[in-house]
């Protein structure tokens, strides 16, 4: 009998800051249903906009071969992302090409909901473990005004519906939170999800991209959001699930469930940072904030193969520094007026 031999090189790169690569989110699609201004606001991305036409986005193959590569050197969580990843036809065919590979743990999806009703069963039949769905408001008003208009607030709780029936647990609902746009509707989201398996996260309205208008008045911290919604049900910390965990966990104290806070703002965590991130026309990422990236595409088209590819990806983890998230923090911390560019902290 053939002995089976592992195929991979079983070191897993480790970055200059000691972090190794464990997570990667897969952008399967650059156009979004919505215009929420804090990510791809209208006047940017408006009719003239230029998206990836679909030849230049990867496909089905490409990605998970890339991703087998990935997972190859130490990946074990993806997660696709976008743009609105639901938009790209077929999806559920992805994840199952996904979960089928061998170490791979966990694939999760990330989506704005609107279309989560229509797909929910087969992505779960497909292998999808868990779904996390973006809910800025409950209030119809302040959803549109946050979604550039788009969807509403009933669609994407039967998104959330469908995805409990289907057991894409745990369920949890993302919340950016705005001053004055939507952070009066905070409690409003807990009360309806509290009780539930639902996990609502908070999110600090982040810096991400130059064309958001961004202004620090706008985030609400955490810590001022924890205080709220602990004052009206009492909250107690849960220990992190696993080692660079972004969101800071708390439980009701009356076992209603629970919520998280991910303060990338007031507190910035790149320490132990584990993501990876490819675009939807194979560029790898090493960091949410970083401007370059490797392009994985054109080896790929170009015939090369799986170890030339593999050897690509490590050496861009090996060379890793980034801390981008703690850099601005400091920056602006010492200098709050001084507006952060990108080509300086991407040069
Ligand atoms: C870019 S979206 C992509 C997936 C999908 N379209 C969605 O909205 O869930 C992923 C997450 O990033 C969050 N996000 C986008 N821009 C952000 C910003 N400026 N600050 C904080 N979170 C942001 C969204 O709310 C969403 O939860
Ligand atoms: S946050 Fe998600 S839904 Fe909103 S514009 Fe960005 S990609 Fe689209």
């Amino acid at each position: 009998m053939t002995p089976i031999v592992a195929l991979h090189d079983p070191a897993a790169p480790v970055d200059r800051l000691g972090r190794s690569m464990h997570d990667l989110r897969i952008s399967v699609m650059d156009r979004c249903n919505f215009r929420c201004p804090y990510c791809m606001p209208r006047e940017t991305f408006g009719e003239g906009y230029r998206f990836l036409g679909a030849t230049e986005r990867l496909s089905f193959v490409e990605i998970a071969r890339l991703a087998g590569l990935f997972v190859d050197l130490g990946v074990r969580k993806l997660r696709l992302t976008g743009g609105e990843p639901l938009l790209r036809a077929g999806l559920a065919e992805l994840v199952g090409d996904l979960a089928a590979l061998p170490d791979v743990e966990d694939v999760a999806l990330t989506t704005n909901g609107v279309l989560l009703a229509a797909h929910a069963a087969e992505l779960k039949a497909q292998g999808l473990g868990r779904v996390t769905v973006s809910l800025d408001s409950l209030d119809t008003d302040v959803f549109r005004r946050m979604s550039g208009g788009h969807g509403s607030p009933a669609d994407v709780l039967a998104g959330i519906e469908a995805a409990l029936a289907a057991e894409l647990a745990p369920v949890k609902v993302n919340c950016v939170v705005q001053r004055g746009v939507n952070d009066h509707n905070v409690l409003d989201l807990v009360e309806r999800f509290r009780g539930t398996p639902v996990v609502v996260r908070f999110i600090e309205y982040m810096d991400v991209g130059n064309r958001n208008h961004w202004d620090a008045s706008l985030v609400v911290p955490s810590r001022e959001l924890k205080e709220r919604v602990g004052t009206r049900w009492p909250l107690r910390p849960v220990a992190a699930g696993y080692r660079g965990e972004v969101a800071e966990r708390y439980a009701f104290a009356d076992g209603a469930g629970e919520i998280g806070f991910i303060s990338s703002v007031s507190q910035p965590f790149c320490g132990a940072c584990s993501r990876a991130r490819l675009s939807s026309d194979g560029v790898l990422y090493t960091c949410l904030f970083a401007t370059h990236g490797l392009d994985l595409r054109m080896p790929l088209r170009a015939g090369v193969d799986d170890a030339t590819l593999r050897e690509l990806i490590r050496a861009a983890w090996l060379g890793r520094g980034d801390r981008y998230s703690e850099v601005r923090a400091e920056l602006r911390a010492h200098k709050p007026e001084h507006k952060i560019e990108m080509y300086y902290i991407g040069g």
